[in-house]
């Protein structure tokens, strides 16, 4: 059956998945949110492949032992950074220590993020969805651009989501300060903002050696949403839960997108699991890329004047 581009999702989804087993021995891969859920799967796949680590987070007392098991059970180095992605200052110090500290990047992994069912701010009135999915995310990765470029050919990955179908950009008001918030649309608004971004970011890399590309990482079991109420929790512990799978697919999948030989050269693109998929419209919409572009640099601090 030949579905309408925008319900394409419905269908990769059962298609078979790529798989890789390709050494990453020597390899640093830099992986943000790696403390918990599909990050964390991540790093320990990683580093099962070989690859040294970089963990990027807030929380040093749950990123130790993470370090340590990894450590001694495949003979790699993990080091922690520390970066709270609801405060720039903090994600500016974090991105300068790597700069300075590794002479080489070959994978940045973003896998840091939020699902929030309340509107909260941070301390500079960003809601805190566009804050952490989308804006800390953009800024470290523009701070890391140089070093990426240094060392290609590498690879970046947002772990983005099939939720950037609920919303797009509203760009007079990101903040949600003369409309209605949910935790659907600010979610949906932040993985759009984030993919209209990566196509950028697409374009200036060009002929650099690093590639960029997006993953919906599949509906799996993993923390999001313990930030929000009793009520949300209680329902996705006994109800939505039993719908999700585990988070190796993801891992797996991210693992594929940032190793497997075959990725080479591939940018731009937006993968459901292992699977290239069409976005949303208002995601590829060309008139918004440089105008989401322009206000993230500039919600960041990070304007050329
Ligand atoms: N799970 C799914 O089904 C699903 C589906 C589509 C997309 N995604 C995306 O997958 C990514 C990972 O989510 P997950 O499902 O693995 O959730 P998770 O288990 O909650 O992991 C999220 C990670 O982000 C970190 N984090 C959250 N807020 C932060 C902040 N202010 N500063 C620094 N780190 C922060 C968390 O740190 P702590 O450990 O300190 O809390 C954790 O390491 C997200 O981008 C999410 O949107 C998930």
């Amino acid at each position: 059956m030949k579905w309408p581009e925008e319900l394409n999702f419905l269908n990769t989804r059962k298609e078979k998945q790529k798989e890789t087993t390709q050494d990453m021995t020597g390899f640093l891969s830099v992986v943000s949110g790696a403390t918990s859920g599909i990050g964390l799967s991540t790093v320990k796949v990683l580093a099962k492949a070989g690859s040294n680590i970089v963990m990027v987070c807030r929380n040093q007392e749950k990123a130790l032992p993470i370090k340590q098991e990894l450590e001694s059970k495949f003979n790699i180095k993990v080091d922690i950074v520390i970066a709270d992605f609801m405060d720039f200052e903090s994600v500016r110090r974090a991105a300068a220590t790597i700069s300075q500290t590794y002479a080489r990047i070959n994978v940045l992994i973003n896998s840091v993020g939020i699902h929030s069912t309340r509107k909260r701010y941070n301390k500079d009135g960003i809601e805190s969805s566009f804050c952490v999915n989308h804006l800390s995310v953009f800024l470290f990765t523009e701070l890391l651009l140089d070093k990426m470029k240094q060392s290609a050919p590498s690879r970046i990955i947002h772990v983005n989501s099939e939720g950037h179908r609920f919303s797009g950009v509203k760009l007079k008001d990101v903040n949600f300060k003369r409309r209605i918030y949910t935790g659907l649309k600010g979610y949906g608004q932040s993985k759009t903002a984030q993919l209209l971004t990566m196509l950028e970011h697409d374009r200036m890399l060009k002929d650099s050696g690093v590639t960029i590309n997006a993953c919906h990482p599949g509906a799996v079991k993993t923390n999001i949403g313990s930030n929000n109420g009793i009520l949300y929790r209680l329902f996705f512990k006994y109800v939505t839960s039993l719908f999700l799978k585990d988070v190796s697919i993801s891992s797996s999948a991210l693992y594929y997108l940032a190793a497997a030989p075959e990725m080479e050269g591939i940018s731009g693109k937006f993968f459901n699991l292992t699977i290239e998929e069409t976005p949303a419209k208002h995601a590829i919409n060309k008139d918004m890329i440089l105008p989401v572009y322009q206000l993230s640099k500039h919600m960041v601090g990070l304007d050329d004047a």
